[in-house]
């Protein structure tokens, strides 16, 4: 069957965007003279479609060639852009095998495509036919030029106990007559010619070439006719009709990072299949054909509850498919042990152990519950929620301290969110408990008829809270320890957390974030302050740690600190191959901190889009499917800035600008019918007046029952459901 070419619609989108692109970048030298949006917290608005990253439809094309990459004979790669004329990669057969007596063999025909942007999925390749010997091609696929090699920075083979069937790169045989292929895991013939289906990557290296060990199937050379190279993209879809919420501010380089962070986020949500998520111990039969949100795109593709801490928030937050969520957190609360531990993942058969990812799990379902209102879902799980918290972790708890000890309770062989070698006592399990703790807490309260929980796990918050700082507060340096017995240090982890649980006071906060901020690098701020614990710990950051932090600093009223840390970390990843999405984890000079390994597209790393929304849009759930919430922009250097959050009742849509001659801030709002909330507004002076639709709410003081309040700045008023403009004069 002869196949016909195909159309590219996403080849013009692709150059209509770099047009974009540029006029983006032209803008930012006229943006004093570019008017602000519109004045309104228009829904309808559509000037964010412009940030949009993904691609528009599921087949994708490659948007150049690599030609320094390009070695042999290879007759006019160009036309695998234009989808015009076929690429032919020619290799003469040796005439005196096995050895050229005159000199070194012809050059292994290869081209490098460049998809533009990381992506993920089934590799195609439309032959046009080739010589009648089956010339192999191999593929090999890369997320940067750094790890570019003929075999892939990653691919399915290389997990160790993992079904390894391909030396690294992607073979296939080649009929000689025209032939759709699409690189599916498996083997053309028996154990020979293999390849391993999915990949993630934005560089894809084809050669025309053959493994030894490939023979008598296929030969490393003749003639191969390409008429186009493409990719089944398999990950979400995130075209402009499918984001319920977006954000858009005064910076551009922020607007831009939210909707990185989205397409980041994209390319990890995809159906659960047994061949190309991790084959150790993964493929769990509940999974199978749902969609779920895997920590990475091209390598570790399992759902784990701890990175759901993150991405499944900025789920809620892009589009409306929060069972990619709910299908996780449901089927590790289907697996919980006896003993009431969760697991992490259906890794190992659900059996991984680690310590931390439980007390995720209690907030996932938090979050779940606000974001989305799931009621079913909390009300099924409930009692999993009270085993965890009731069985487990008290099972595991040193009771002269009664903190968590990993030393208690059998429990010293489990590992946490990077297998970190820390044993007993240690600060950031502490503090995320009493986070899960109060967590707990409000969805007891939230549900109903379950007050003895909530005052409980509201007391053990307590309990812990004030044994960590009794134990583990570290007055000479500022900050709390990492760990009340190893060698001294003092981790990121369990100080940001300690801030969001509030288990630090305030003055404790500034210290311990200008402790956090006195180790920053020019990628992030690192996780350790030394390198006590492991080689290098210094030097690394995490974009998933360093989300907590980023919050503790918003929290705390520190907008400058918050965005100075996301400029410099995600604006080291948006500025380093492969641009756009973000990194696992960034180690020693801002390299990748586990080379080829790591996977430059991370579902946790997308931390920046729910700060950005939370916080500098403003808006934070407070009740189950934000039936309550609270809007407080928290603006630092952000002159005016508007987006949508979604809500089961309805888009939440807020515009705020302190940048308009006639008032110092105004903050519009549209409210859902059915919620309610709190809008916070900053006031540089007590003394400003605030109005609510016109009508004076505070003047120095609330106007008689207005219920405005003024609290740390910013002058709050209740705010019901339709359409209000609160402005500070
Ligand atoms: C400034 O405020 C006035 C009055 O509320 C409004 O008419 C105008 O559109 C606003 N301009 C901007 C740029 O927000
Ligand atoms: C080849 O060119 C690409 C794109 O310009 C560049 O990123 C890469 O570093 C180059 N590689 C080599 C080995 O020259
Ligand atoms: C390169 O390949 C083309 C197409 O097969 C062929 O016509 C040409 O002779 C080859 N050139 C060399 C130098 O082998
Ligand atoms: C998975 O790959 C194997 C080959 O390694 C194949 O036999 C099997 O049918 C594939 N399963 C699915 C569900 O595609
Ligand atoms: C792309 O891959 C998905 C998942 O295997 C499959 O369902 C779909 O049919 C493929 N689409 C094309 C156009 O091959
Ligand atoms: C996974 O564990 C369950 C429960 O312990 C067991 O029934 C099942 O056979 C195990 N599956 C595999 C593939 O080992
Ligand atoms: C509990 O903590 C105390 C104080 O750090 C320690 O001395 C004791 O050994 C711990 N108990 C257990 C069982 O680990
Ligand atoms: C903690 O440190 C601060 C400043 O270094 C000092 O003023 C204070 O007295 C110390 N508190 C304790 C309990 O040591
Ligand atoms: C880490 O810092 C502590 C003091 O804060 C010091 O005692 C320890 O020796 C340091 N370790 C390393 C490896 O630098
Ligand atoms: C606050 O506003 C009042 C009334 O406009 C004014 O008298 C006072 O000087 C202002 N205070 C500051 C610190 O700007």
């Amino acid at each position: 069957m002869v196949l016909g070419r195909e159309t590219d619609p996403t080849h013009l989108s692709l150059t209509l965007r770099m047009a974009l692109l540029l006029f983006v970048c032209l803008s930012l030298f006229w943006l004093p003279l570019l008017a602000s949006p519109a004045a309104t917290a228009d829904s309808g608005s559509d000037s964010w479609q412009q940030y949009i990253r993904g691609p528009s439809t599921n087949i994708v094309y490659p948007v150049q060639i690599l030609s320094n990459y390009t070695t042999g004979n290879v007759t006019n790669p160009e036309g695998l852009l234009q989808q015009d004329g076929s690429t032919i990669l020619s290799r003469a057969q040796p005439s005196t095998p096995p050895s050229w007596p005159t000199g070194t063999p012809p050059a292994v025909p290869t081209i490098v495509l460049d998809f533009g942007i990381n992506v993920v999925g089934f590799p195609r390749i439309s032959f046009g036919g080739a010589s009648s010997n089956s010339p192999g091609v191999r593929l090999a696929f890369s997320e940067t030029t750094t790890y570019l090699t003929e075999t892939s920075d990653f691919t399915r083979s290389d997990n160790v106990l993992g079904d390894t069937i391909t030396p690294g790169s992607d073979q296939f045989a080649v009929p000689a007559e025209p032939y759709l292929w699409t690189d599916t895991h498996g083997c053309l013939y028996g154990d020979q010619v293999c390849a391993d289906g999915l990949h993630g990557f934005r560089y894809m290296r084809i050669s025309l070439d053959a493994l030894a060990s490939d023979s008598p199937y296929t030969e490393a050379y003749g003639e191969v006719v390409i008429d186009s190279v493409s990719l089944n993209y398999t990950a979400f879809l995130g075209t402009p009709d499918t984001f319920t919420g977006w954000f858009e501010c005064s910076d551009a380089e922020l607007s831009q990072m939210w909707f990185d962070a989205a397409y980041t986020n994209d390319m990890v949500i995809d159906t659960f299949r047994v061949n190309d998520t991790d084959p150790r111990g993964a493929a769990s039969p509940s999974l199978i054909g749902k969609l779920v949100i895997f920590d990475g795109a091209k390598r570790d593709r399992d759902p784990y509850v701890g990175d759901l801490a993150v991405s499944a928030r900025t789920l809620y937050l892009t589009h409306n498919v929060p069972e990619a969520s709910v299908n996780v957190i449901a089927d590790l609360a289907d697996h919980q042990r006896a003993d009431g531990w969760i697991p992490p993942a259906s890794i190992n058969n659900y059996t991984l152990p680690l310590f931390d990812y439980p007390l995720y799990w209690v907030v996932c379902s938090y979050d779940l519950f606000v974001y989305t209102g799931d009621s079913a879902y909390m009300q099924k799980y409930y009692s999993t929620l009270q085993r965890v918290l009731n069985d487990w972790y008290p099972s595991v708890t040193n009771s002269t301290t009664s903190l968590l000890d990993k030393d208690d309770g059998g429990a010293s062989g489990y590992g946490d969110y990077a297998f970190l070698p820390r044993s007993g006592t240690i600060t950031y399990y502490n503090a995320l408990y009493v986070l899960a703790l109060k967590n707990a807490a409000s969805i007891a309260t939230f549900l109903g008829g379950h007050e003895s929980d909530a005052a409980d796990w509201t007391q053990r918050a307590e309990t812990v809270s004030a044994a960590i700082n009794k134990y583990l507060w570290d007055n000479s340096s500022g900050a709390y320890l990492d760990s009340l017995s190893g060698i001294v240090s003092h981790a990121q982890d369990g100080n940001s957390i300690s801030v969001l649980a509030a288990v630090s006071s305030p003055s404790q906060t500034t210290a311990l974030l200008s402790y956090l901020d006195s180790h920053a690098l020019p990628y992030g701020n690192p996780f350790y302050d030394n390198d006590s614990l492991g080689a290098g710990f210094s030097e690394r950051v995490y974009a998933f740690i360093s989300y907590f932090e980023i919050q503790a600093r918003f929290l705390s009223g520190s907008a400058a600190t918050a965005l100075d840390q996301i400029r410099r970390m995600y604006g080291w990843m948006t500025s380093h191959d492969p641009t756009v999405t973000f990194w696992e984890g960034i180690g020693t000079d801002g390299s990748m901190y586990e080379g080829a390994y790591t996977s430059a597209a991370h579902g946790w790393s997308t931390g920046v889009l729910p700060a950005l929304t939370n916080f500098v849009l403003g808006a934070i759930p407070t009740g189950p499917g934000f039936q309550t919430w609270t809007i407080k922009p928290i603006p630092g250097d952000v002159t005016w800035a508007q987006g949508v959050v979604p809500t089961p009742n309805g888009p939440l849509s807020i515009y705020w600008t302190a940048e308009n001659s006639s008032s110092l801030f105004i903050l519009q709002v549209q409210v859902p019918a059915g919620t309610q909330g709190d809008v916070s507004v900053p006031v540089s002076n007590i003394s400003s007046e605030v109005t609510v639709d016109g009508n004076q709410v505070w003047n120095g003081k609330a106007e008689q029952g207005s219920g405005a309040s003024f609290a740390d700045g910013y002058v709050t008023v209740p705010v019901q459901s339709g359409a209000h403009v609160i402005n500070v004069n």
